[in-house]
């Protein structure tokens, strides 16, 4: 199964793994940031491809006692990632898992932390992917959306289709993603105003993209 405006399995995983990293390393110093306030527990990354997020933080020693799900739509995807999870011995601690994004395959309330990078912009009902990730999250647990801006700056844009057509990749599909007003306004539309914030850097790779964060506040 081959998902509107994505590339196969494999050409996904070399452009996550080779050209990727600088971005990958900013969505995971976040989580590690917002992680340092919280007891270890579970985290799943929705759209994850091939794992590449539960992976890197898999081999953080300041994630250890984390355990991860990576879910994703598309099986060939978590195929794709498995070998690299059995051989880095990560099996233990990173379960893949065929799922959807807007019916999230756990409980309510089940999840410590939800994240999810470069999905939202793929998704039919945007503001229902935010209210999945919102409803499975614990009491005092965190979701963290990432994606990219459409509004984001042309010069970066631009850096970035370079650096994708280096790396043999076509450009991005831009008129796919939201921009940072939008991103409220999406907030609004799935209710969550209360429990996020919204934040966009304004130097640096960052400001190619937004995040979203929504913190379901701890029991009383
Ligand atoms: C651009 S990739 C991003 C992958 C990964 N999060 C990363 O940052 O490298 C988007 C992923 O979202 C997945 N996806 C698309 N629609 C989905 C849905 N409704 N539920 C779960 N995953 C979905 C695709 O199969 C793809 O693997």
């Amino acid at each position: 199964m081959l998902l509107k405006n994505l590339r196969p399995a494999n050409d996904y995983d070399r452009f996550a793994t080779e050209t990727l990293e600088p971005w990958d390393l900013l969505f995971i110093s976040r989580i590690r940031q917002i992680a340092r306030d919280m007891q270890p527990g579970s985290l799943a990354d929705i759209g994850t491809a091939t794992g590449v997020v539960p992976v890197r933080l898999g081999v953080d020693p300041s994630m250890a006692g984390w355990r991860f799900i990576g879910v994703d739509l598309d099986p060939t995807m978590l195929e794709e990632g498995m070998p690299r999870i059995l051989e880095l011995g990560l099996a233990e601690r990173i379960d893949m898992q065929v799922g959807d994004a807007l019916d999230l395959p756990f409980a309510d309330n089940s999840l410590t932390m939800a994240v999810g990078r470069a999905t939202l912009h793929h998704l039919p009902d945007k503001a229902k992917s935010l209210t999945e990730m919102f409803r499975v999250i614990e009491a005092g647990g965190v979701a963290l959306v990432h994606d990219m801006r459409r509004d984001a700056p042309q010069t970066l844009l631009d850096r970035f289709t370079a650096m994708r057509a280096e790396a043999n990749y076509p450009p991005s599909h831009v008129e796919e993603k939201i921009t940072l007003d939008e991103a409220h306004a999406l907030v609004e539309e799935a209710g969550l105003t209360p429990y996020a914030t919204i934040y966009s850097p304004s130097v640096g790779l960052g400001a190619l993209g937004f995040e979203i964060l929504l913190k379901k506040p701890a029991l009383v």
